[in-house]
């Protein structure tokens, strides 16, 4: 069977967590030993919220940093960062003219934003154009987000369309994946999200991490009594990490009583050290060399360029610039 060409994009605007990790970072490395696989830094996207450069700086880093030490395979997934595919700001002015209005308007990130009272940039109103512009131009088959993305995804597909009808068959029409990992609770219970201060980050270790476990919210049964592993926080995030049967031992301690939420805080702890311990090591070793990560956005920009000109050029011919 023919493998399709995956493409996802991963925005710099923080240090990057568990939530992340299972949700998004885990699918894209098992994507990448299927078929071709475009794994880009949306810093453009950033630019929407983080205005600080040397944050900017930094958080663009720890993503490429971060995505090769968890083991992205730089010869197999194309890395890149999207400002260094130029093609993709060309794209978007292209597709602007075949987007009506309504339909960005439409788009949630803005509503949201104009639903709070607070004024929206035209860079957030044409958010979605831009991120459109990314799938299209490496003819992207499938595209891994998460449930929040999906509506970004249609909306590319209805440009796309809008642009075939107007000029003839010029794009693919992507399909949607969503991933499959439930949404990952932070340590107050709700979905961990850098922007709600209830994240773990990812690469967190010794007092800090311990700090960060220890303050997972849970109720106040006490240590004797039986406890409802399915209710609890510290268990949900134990079991991202867990196989079964080891998952259903920590849950029959829960069910039984005599064990305290310390001590499951304690067994979680242990598990993410021991989880993430190859990857520190591997991270300490990229940190020590910037060059590695420089060459290897640079290469990656020069594969994506490739297509992405060939894309635009396709695009360009069919409105008339030759
Ligand atoms: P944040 O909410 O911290 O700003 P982003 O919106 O930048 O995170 O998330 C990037 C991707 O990571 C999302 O599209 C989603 O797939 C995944 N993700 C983020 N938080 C979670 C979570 N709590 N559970 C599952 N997936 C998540
Ligand atoms: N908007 C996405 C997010 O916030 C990031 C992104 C930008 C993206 N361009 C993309 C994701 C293209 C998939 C495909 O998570």
């Amino acid at each position: 069977m023919a493998t399709k060409r995956h493409l996802s994009g991963i925005q710099p605007s923080g240090r990057l967590h568990l939530g992340n990790y299972f949700g998004a970072i885990v699918q894209h490395l098992e994507n990448q030993t299927a078929g071709e696989s475009y794994y880009f830094i949306a810093d453009y996207h950033a630019l929407t919220t983080i205005h600080d450069p040397e944050a900017f700086r930094a958080n663009v880093r720890d993503v490429a940093v971060t995505y090769l030490a968890l083991g992205l395979a730089p010869e197999q997934a194309t890395l890149y960062r999207q400002s260094d595919v130029p093609e993709v700001t060309e794209l978007a002015w292209l597709l602007a003219n075949v987007t009506p209005m309504g339909l960005l308007e439409r788009a949630v990130s803005y509503k949201d934003k104009v639903a709070k009272g607070l004024s929206a940039s035209a860079g957030l109103f044409i958010y979605p154009l831009l991120m459109a512009a990314d799938i299209l131009i490496v003819d992207s088959e499938v595209v891994p987000v998460g449930k929040d993305q999906k509506q970004h995804v249609e909306i590319t597909r209805d440009i796309a369309g809008y642009f075939n009808q107007r000029y003839g068959e010029v794009f693919v029409l992507p399909d949607v994946k969503l991933n499959s990992a439930p949404l990952v609770p932070g340590t107050d219970g709700e979905k961990m999200s850098k922007s709600y201060g209830n994240h773990i980050p990812l690469f967190e270790t010794g007092k800090r991490l311990k700090k960060k476990v220890m303050s997972i919210v849970t109720d106040s049964t006490p240590v004797e009594d039986p406890k409802d592993p399915d209710e609890c926080t510290v268990f949900a995030l134990f079991s991202l990490f867990a196989g079964a049967a080891e998952r259903e031992e920590l849950a029959a301690r829960y069910r039984a009583g005599g064990m305290g939420y310390g001590d499951a805080k304690k067994q979680l702890l242990a598990t993410i050290e021991e989880h993430f311990a190859p990857f520190l090591a591997r991270r300490e070793e990229l940190l020590a060399d910037p060059g590695f990560v420089d060459d290897v956005l640079r290469a990656g920009a020069l594969r994506a360029r490739a297509v992405a000109r060939d894309v635009t050029n396709r695009a360009r011919r069919a409105c008339g610039i030759d």
